[in-house]
């Protein structure tokens, strides 16, 4: 018998947040995220100066929050965090490819990794401004 089980009704479903392992989980998947990123020649520019410890936090928080968890962002709004950086399509793809990475690594089952990625993939009219000429 799990007693904490029993106190959850059979209609309430497990969130994707519970089920990847909750704040310790998504902590660790966020710090490989940053480590892929900051490895990356192209990205690792747009963070020089930046605060990590502040940034890893609020990107838990946003994850967290994606994910069903009891958290919610207080962050910046995305368009303003990411304003006057002149982040391209390119930069949007490669972020968002190195948090499919930290995922996989971590284990996340492939259903919930393309739920978040939808979700994140919808905040790019946000974050990239520099638009290729036509
Ligand atoms: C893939 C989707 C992305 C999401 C969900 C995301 C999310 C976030 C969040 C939650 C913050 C913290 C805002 C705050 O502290 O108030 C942040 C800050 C930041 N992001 Fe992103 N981001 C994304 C893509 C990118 C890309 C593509 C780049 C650059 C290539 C980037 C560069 C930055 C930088 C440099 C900061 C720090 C800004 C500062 O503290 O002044 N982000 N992002």
């Amino acid at each position: 018998m799990n007693p904490s089980r029993d106190e959850q009704p059979d209609s309430q479903a497990r969130s994707d947040y519970e089920a990847v392992g909750g704040g310790p989980a998504i902590a660790a998947v966020v710090d490989l995220f940053y480590q892929l990123v900051l490895d990356d020649d192209r990205l690792r520019g747009y963070f020089d100066g930046v605060e990590m410890v502040r940034l890893k936090r609020h990107q838990v928080a946003l994850i967290s929050q994606v994910m069903g968890g009891p958290v919610a962002y207080a962050g910046r709004d995305l368009r303003a965090a990411h304003e006057g950086m002149a982040i391209s399509r390119e930069d949007f793809g490669a972020v968002a490819d190195h948090l499919v990475t930290a995922l996989t690594e971590a284990g996340v089952e492939p259903a919930i990794i393309d739920r978040v990625v939808t979700v994140i993939a919808g905040t790019e009219p946000d974050i990239v401004e520099a638009h290729p000429a036509a």
